[in-house]
């Protein structure tokens, strides 16, 4: 086993950079597979200059990531477009690390503002995280994937 400092192997949550290109493309092609193609919507999220991205790493390894869209034309709106951690990290509590990283980078700004994102009808683990971290369906707000699944709006206010 390496003898390495425990705090390096610690999960850690930080901005993301064009070296985590690859990880966060490759991670949410495969983790959104079942919706679409998503190697060019990921490809698109990254070439965005209004798309922050956020990745979760254990010892120097990414393991997971958000990406959050923020307009620059409304301050107060962030969209979560995309948040995944690779399937074999799952369950340990590091999507509900980084989407509590996302809200508290907003209370952070110092005024409310809202997070809003889109979940599949189906997809029981995020919806029950989403919750669970405070959001709400947002009525009327009904879509569906290119894959054809159903899916709905969530928001949540952050106040600082
Ligand atoms: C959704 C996702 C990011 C959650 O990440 P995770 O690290 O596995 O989640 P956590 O371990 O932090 O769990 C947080 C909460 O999510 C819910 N959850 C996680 N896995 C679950 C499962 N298999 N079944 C039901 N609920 C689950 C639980 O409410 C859990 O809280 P609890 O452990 O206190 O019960 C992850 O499943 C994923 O990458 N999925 C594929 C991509 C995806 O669908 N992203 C969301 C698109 S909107």
């Amino acid at each position: 086993m390496e003898d390495r400092p425990r705090d390096e192997r610690a999960l850690r949550i930080r901005e993301g950079s064009p070296t985590d290109h690859e990880f966060v493309v490759a991670l949410g092609t495969e983790a959104f597979a079942r919706f679409g193609d998503y190697g060019p919507i990921m490809e698109a999220f990254l070439a965005s200059p209004d798309v922050v991205s956020m990745i979760a790493e254990e010892g120097g390894v990414p393991i997971g990531f958000a990406l959050v869209d923020l307009p620059p034309a409304l301050p107060a709106f962030a969209d979560l477009v995309a948040i995944a951690v690779a399937p074999d990290r799952r369950g340990a509590g590091i999507g509900r690390a980084l989407l509590a990283h996302v809200i508290a980078e907003r209370a952070a700004r110092g005024v409310p503002s809202l997070i809003v994102l889109t979940v599949a009808d189906d997809n029981r683990p995020a919806i029950r995280l989403f919750r669970s971290a405070g959001f709400e369906a947002v009525p009327g707000s009904e879509g569906r994937y290119a894959a054809g699944q159903t899916s709905r709006r969530m928001a949540r206010a952050v106040m600082p």
